[in-house]
């Protein structure tokens, strides 16, 4: 989402709508607007484009010199005006346009419905307006600091009183917030390319940190009432890089998205050390146990995910999986009945293919998951169960933190469905979920230098052909990695089952020819290693992908590079993040458009 607040002595409404416009490109479901006009907060919202609250605002502007804004990308609660940002207390005392999840809101719904408070939406959000209405003692900041103890989850906030026109509020917690310092007037921002034509100056507000804005100063605290001190930030960046939080494609800034997409989508799914879905998933324990085989359907990128789906589920819940590309399915006649459960994978939850996939499911009796990243998309409104990832949005066309978070949607549900079906012991269940948390810490550390890889995809740049390898899971990771290859770099690549090779690719390989090999499955170790001995004895090149502590590889590769050690069965999350690199590096190395190859459209709405 997108949040923008200003004071000020211009119009508010103008420079919130433009602040919202430079974030609209990376595509949301609704805005809304609050100015203080003629001592009240007005509010204007709706569903849809931009251009729709525009529409709406043009008949009837908002006059005030202070306000805020927001564009939505729906989490909880589907797009709809009512869903939309800023939210307001009954009294339209408070207005609140937010960022991330309040994990704890049900908790805090329920007691403030208890307490009389009507609510007129089904976001997280409105607690917040109804809270801090609840909690009023007349001074607006000690308000929100006494609202904000009792806040859990990752958070930013701006928020604005109608008995205060004079300020403004901003809180952060683990989710995006700047306050842009100009001259007589001030601004709240998610992201830098909001304020960018009004200020180069800026706080950058760490967690647990608030600001209060009045035209001529802002003020920085702790939540619980410390003063900062910070020095202001220059913004360099043009505005070009400013969309792309200062990397120099979408797809760095999303592949460098992927710990905190990680964590998100953990977020709040799991309770004492063990995952549980039932606030999510409505089937019952007798209903998941009647399931006898589950399929998993998608397309591209998401078919890759759904291929780990099939180890997962088969390893932690013994129900066995068949894994279809969408467009395949239909038409193979699939062994369909009300016992089978199909779980559909889409980032996007329009893919042409895999809705038809979806829906022929169900004509056939059968129940469908739908693991989709955006809120109010056809499969999240048609499949019977909904898990989603919390990625945020993707704007690069291939690729990357969707899949990561459709691997972790694919744990947590496995995790569970092996708690239901008591197919795993409670100490290897506890055991693969604390593994799963330590993922986002250990694709942050994996990021921190990409230099072996980039030097590596230098090489490759030069080559028109190569060959990924892998065993069990890593066959699975090195086809997502082959796949990235090809989607931005344009060098031909074929993925192998490392074992396959002898019987028909082990004749392309030749003196120089680069090939990856990833090794990061015990069970297979010795055997892969043969594999690659194989390839170096017909003169291949080779990368090897290992395990951090493996002083073997090395002996028998070119280069090694290594990922920080976890469950066999969690790997692929850490492993795919330098393949996702390397054709970063490789695309970037020919000069070749990353974000928007040639051909290829992000989501796919024809059959
Ligand atoms: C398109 C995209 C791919 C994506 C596939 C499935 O082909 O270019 O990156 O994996 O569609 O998209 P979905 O939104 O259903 O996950």
């Amino acid at each position: 989402c997108g949040i923008v607040g200003y004071i000020g002595p211009k119009q508010a409404q103008n420079i919130l709508l433009e602040g919202l416009r430079k974030l609209e490109y990376r595509g949301y479901d609704s805005a809304g607007l609050a100015v203080y006009q003629d001592g009240k907060l007005k509010v204007e919202k709706a569903e849809g484009p931009l251009s729709a609250l525009e529409e709406r605002l043009n008949g009837q502007p908002l006059h005030g010199e202070m306000g805020i804004g927001h564009t939505r990308w729906a989490t909880h609660g589907k797009p709809s005006d009512e869903n939309s940002h800023p939210h307001v207390d009954g009294k339209q005392q408070f207005a609140v346009v937010h960022n991330g999840i309040i994990e704890n809101y049900l908790e805090l719904k329920e007691e403030l419905q208890e307490k009389g408070y009507a609510f007129t939406s089904e976001t997280d959000t409105e607690v917040i307006a109804h809270l801090l209405a609840d909690l009023d003692d007349g001074d607006l900041v000690s308000t929100v600091r006494k609202a904000v103890a009792r806040m859990e989850g990752a958070y930013a906030l701006a928020i604005a009183h109608v008995d205060e026109p004079d300020k403004l509020v901003a809180v952060r917690l683990a989710s995006p917030l700047i306050v842009g310092v100009g001259d007589g007037e001030n601004f709240i921002a998610s992201d830098i390319p909001a304020i960018l034509e009004h200020t180069r100056d800026v706080y950058v507000l760490d967690d647990g940190e608030m600001a209060v804005l009045t035209r001529d100063g802002v003020e920085l605290s702790t939540t619980d009432g410390k003063p900062v001190s910070r020095d202001l930030m220059h913004v360099t960046w043009d505005a070009a890089t400013a969309e792309k939080g200062g990397y120099e494609h979408f797809m760095l800034k999303e592949i460098h998205e992927q710990p905190k997409a990680i964590r998100d989508t953990l977020a709040g799914r799991i309770k004492d050390g063990l995952v549980d879905l039932s606030q999510e998933i409505s089937l019952s324990a007798e209903e998941l146990k009647r399931f006898d085989k589950i399929h998993f359907v998608a397309c591209g990128t998401a078919y890759h995910a759904g291929l780990i789906g099939k180890s997962v589920v088969e390893k932690l819940a013994r129900i066995p999986v068949e894994v279809d590309v969408a467009s395949e399915y239909r038409y193979r006649d699939p062994i369909i009945t009300p016992s089978t459960l199909v779980v559909v994978v889409s980032q996007s939850g329009e893919t042409a293919d895999t809705l038809a996939a979806l829906r022929e499911a169900q004509k056939a009796g059968a129940q469908v998951l739908g693991i989709t990243n955006v809120v109010g998309s056809s499969v999240a409104r048609e499949a019977d169960e909904v898990l989603m990832t919390w990625a945020g949005p993707e704007i690069a066309v291939a690729s990357t933190k969707a899949y990561t978070t459709q691997l972790i949607a694919i744990y947590l549900f496995g995790l569970y469905l092996a708690r239901i079906l008591e197919t795993r012991s409670e100490s290897e269940l506890a055991e693969a979920t604390e593994a799963l948390l330590k993922l986002p810490k250990q694709a942050e550390t994996l990021l921190e230098d990409p230099s072996a890889i980039r030097r590596f995809a230098g090489d490759i740049a030069q080559h028109e052909d190569l060959f990924f390898i892998g065993r069990g899971l890593d066959h699975a990771v090195v086809m997502e990695g082959s796949l990235k290859l090809k989607e931005i770099s344009y060098i031909h690549s074929d993925a192998y089952a490392a074992g396959e090779l002898k019987h028909g690719t082990l004749a392309l390989i030749e003196e120089g020819i680069p090939v990856i090999a990833l090794a990061t499955q015990k069970a297979v170790y010795d055997k892969m290693v043969s594999n690659i001995i194989e390839v170096k004895a017909r003169g291949a090149h080779v990368l090897g992908l290992g395990l951090e502590g493996d002083d073997e590889l090395g002996k028998s590769v070119d280069e090694v590079i290594t990922i920080p050690e976890t469950l066999p069965l969690l790997t692929p999350v850490l492993s795919v993040i330098p393949l996702q690199l390397l054709a970063y590096y490789t695309s970037t190395a020919r000069g070749l458009n990353v974000d928007k190859p040639r051909n290829l459209a992000k989501s796919v709405t024809v059959e």
